[in-house]
């Protein structure tokens, strides 16, 4: 979704008849996104893609949230203990929500033996630990840890060879995503000063088949389809467009150092409709012989902001560890742990990595978040 991507076999201009080697006509499917006004991509299938063999609800996937009242406290989630397991498709915990974006956790414990097509939004996934392989029909990427994986709604994909013990963040952008606007030239190329280049960018190189039917479990506004299709689903010879599952690892991201501290808005990595996603990475500090690495307390007024935390030594925050996941919500002002603020005078570097999400509506945290939550986080700025 950066580039034109082309692989495989296409027709010489799209919406022309395009033959495979016996003669048999291929044919066409449109991926679109906002309508057919945005990015889309043209692939060729073997079959007609139409066909079902069946198509009910089903109980697969999981709960919708459970919103309970925004938060007016700082709140901090251990999201490491959540209990949902089993197939990725399956082992999903919602721990916050709004009308823009569903923040949780994927903890799999088994490869997925049917497909995720999420029609609610883009999915972003974060592996804080566990490799896996994932497949769609538009391309099949290894995932490593720090690795984002960036799925395009609706795109249908399961996860396969899941290590032992992954715990990966899910991010549902229900309003779609895209890199940040000033990050590119009005070619819509990466600039020379963005934070990556499109080399960082991992893009499938070639089209899995298999001659296999397959079951796409499709969610469209938090509910649950089973599709058996008629016809193979890793049918695809060829595509051409610009939407595709992408990968991105955090430590490609490219930080940024001041003469003092820089806001937040550097580490900015994925943009979305009231959603902005950002990579803190391990980095040199600010050179300001009395500058105060640390971030400074503030009141980001508009914001609700989520911190994943996922490895280092966090400058600011005391006692959370990785997998936790922090809530500091609009109107209360937050900052560094008594301490740290001092303590980092001087310091050169910070080995912090963590993924933050910052978002202009409030965020609910869900039923599942307050059997994780721990209890006394608000009060330990004392
Ligand atoms: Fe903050």
């Amino acid at each position: 979704m950066i580039e034109r991507l082309l692989l495989g076999t296409v027709a010489d201009k799209p919406h022309i008849v395009l033959k495979d080697a016996h003669g048999k006509l291929l044919f066409e499917e449109c991926f679109t996104r906002r309508g057919f006004d945005s990015s889309y991509t043209i692939v060729y299938h073997s079959h007609a893609p139409m066909p079902d063999e069946g198509y009910a609800p089903t109980q697969r996937g999981w709960p919708k949230p459970a919103a309970t009242e925004a938060s007016h406290a700082r709140r901090l989630f251990h999201a490491e203990k959540t209990t949902r397991t089993g197939k990725a498709l399956d082992a999903r915990t919602v721990l916050l929500t709004n009308a823009q974006i569903d923040i949780g956790v994927v903890r799999p414990t088994e490869d997925d033996d049917a497909y995720l097509a999420n029609n609610d939004g883009d999915d972003v996934y974060f592996l804080l630990h566990g490799s896996a392989e994932c497949e769609t029909p538009f391309g099949t990427l290894s995932l490593k840890q720090h690795d984002y994986l960036w799925i395009p709604r609706s795109l249908p994909h399961r996860f396969l060879r899941v290590e032992k013990d992954a715990h990966w963040l899910h991010l549902e952008m229900k309003r779609g995503m895209h890199l940040p606007r000033q990050y590119l030239n009005e070619l819509g190329q990466l600039k020379m000063d963005a934070p990556y280049s499109h080399r960082d960018f991992r893009r499938p190189t070639w089209l899995p088949k298999s001659t296999d039917k397959a079951t796409v479990v499709i969610k469209r506004d938090g509910r649950f389809w089973e599709r058996k299709t008629a016809a193979p689903l890793l049918d695809v010879v060829g595509l051409d467009g610009f939407v595709y599952p992408l990968v991105f690892p955090i430590h490609r991201f490219q930080p940024k150092t001041g003469l003092v501290h820089l806001p937040p808005t550097i580490h900015a990595t994925f943009a979305g409709e009231g959603a902005l996603v950002c990579s803190f990475v391990p980095r040199l500090t600010d050179t300001h012989p009395n500058a105060i690495p640390c971030p400074y307390p503030h009141s980001s007024v508009d914001c609700d902001e989520m911190i994943f935390y996922c490895s280092g030594n966090f400058t600011s925050r005391r006692g959370v560890g990785p997998g936790a996941i922090s809530l500091h919500p609009a109107g209360v002002p937050h900052g560094p742990h008594p301490g740290a603020y001092e303590a980092s005078i001087g310091t050169k570097s910070t080995e912090e990595l963590a993924v933050m999400v910052d978002t202009f509506l409030p965020l609910h945290p869900t039923q599942e978040a307050l059997a994780v939550e721990q209890a006394d986080y608000h009060g330990t700025w004392k």
